[in-house]
């Protein structure tokens, strides 16, 4: 058996890694050793079996002796880290969920659902380093992959609306409390049917815009607004999230040739960990609908095609409905008023899982069976 290190399984990401490998019985498959950078000999995870005291995600020797290294840890670790460990010879292999080596030409970003061509031929090309997507991007293509696949694609524009939880744990709390506090001082108001929906609204403003308000980890209110901007500005009016979009879009499919254009603006919105986004996509020709619908229907197992009606959108096509779910539906189909080769779709997905925790759980699956 493969002897499987890994590091920051405590945090968010790892934690989900952690429930998720359970449910799949995935730890029988390995000998898995858990890393800890603070608490070394303390317990590791109960994942339905003994495991030995936890080890020191410093120490490299010790991480040199896994065949496997699968980090939830961040960036940080990954920079000091990883390539001590290349430099001292370790030729295992590196699954990480952090972005620091994404777009590194030795390294794939596995979405196994959609890129398995391209995993395979890296393990073939003796590739060793294998890293999850951005979770936007992941999403977008575990609903839309069908559509790049079918090379049906000239350009799209992603709309995103990301949940709190892609800044965080901490940003999960400070929006809960922000939603906290915009309902205390309304609460009054509220429990009065005749009080005046205006002066309600004036409270709640109020306290949106008071100093006191809770924003040390957004730096400004989300719950009652949202946030056009997500990650670093890169200088030339986009944000690195929405750089994201084309560079790791047309990565993960293995393009080397032109770049498939992917762009939009990335929005924070005050959902909890479901990322959704509204897409526009110039096709090369003009497809019938139902001819979309059931390329997409049939690219991956998880993708669920949503009809495009009030009943079934409100139902199933919401960060609410889907939140804590592998599936990945995608609806809101409809060719656009710009003519026959414009296509809208509206698509829900769990960041923690298909957007973080998913695509590692398998990769490391694909190395051990
Ligand atoms: N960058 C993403 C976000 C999360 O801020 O929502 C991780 O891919």
């Amino acid at each position: 058996m493969k002897r499987v290190g890994f590091i920051g399984w405590r945090g968010m990401v790892g934690s989900v890694l952690m429930q998720r490998m359970r449910e799949e019985n995935d730890f029988a498959l390995v000998e898995p050793a858990f890393f800890s950078t603070s608490q070394k000999g303390g317990k590791g995870p109960d994942i339905g079996q003994e495991t030995s005291s936890l080890k020191d995600a410093h120490d490299i020797d010790e991480l040199k002796s896994m065949d496997i290294l699968v980090s939830c840890q961040g960036g940080d670790y990954t920079s000091a880290i990883f390539p001590r460990l290349r430099q001292e010879g370790w030729k295992g292999y590196w699954i990480d969920a952090a972005s620091t080596l994404r777009m590194g030409q030795d390294a794939i970003i596995i979405l196994d659902p959609v890129n398995r061509p391209v995993i395979e031929q890296a393990l073939h090309d003796g590739v060793k380093n294998y890293i999850g997507g951005n979770c936007t991007v992941s999403l977008m293509l575990m609903a839309v992959g069908g559509l790049f696949e079918e090379d049906m694609v000239e350009w799209m524009s992603a709309m995103t609306y990301q949940a709190a939880s892609g800044a965080g744990a901490q940003n999960m709390r400070e929006l809960l409390l922000q939603m906290g506090e915009a309902h205390r001082v309304a609460k009054n108001l509220l429990d009065d049917p005749a009080a005046g929906i205006l002066d309600i609204d004036r409270e709640v403003a109020g306290t949106l815009r008071n100093a006191g308000f809770p924003t040390e980890n957004f730096g400004v209110p989300l719950a009652g607004s949202l946030i056009p901007w997500i990650d670093k500005d890169l200088g030339n009016g986009q944000t690195r999230e929405e750089w994201k979009g084309q560079s790791e879009t047309n990565k993960i499919l293995g393009r080397s040739g032109q770049s498939i254009p992917v762009d939009g603006i990335c929005v924070r919105v005050g959902a909890m960990r479901c990322h959704s986004q509204a897409l526009t996509v110039k096709m090369k020709k003009d497809v019938p609908l139902d001819e979309i619908e059931d390329i997409l229907a049939a690219s991956n197992n998880w993708v669920r095609v949503i009809p495009n009606e009030r009943e079934s959108t409100l139902r199933e096509l919401t960060p609410a409905a889907v939140t804590g779910k592998l599936t990945i539906p995608v609806g809101r189909l409809r060719k656009l008023a710009m003519g026959g080769e414009y296509l809208s779709a509206f698509t829900v997905g769990d960041q923690l899982l298909w957007g973080a925790a998913e695509p590692l759980r398998r990769m490391l699956r694909i190395l051990v069976e």
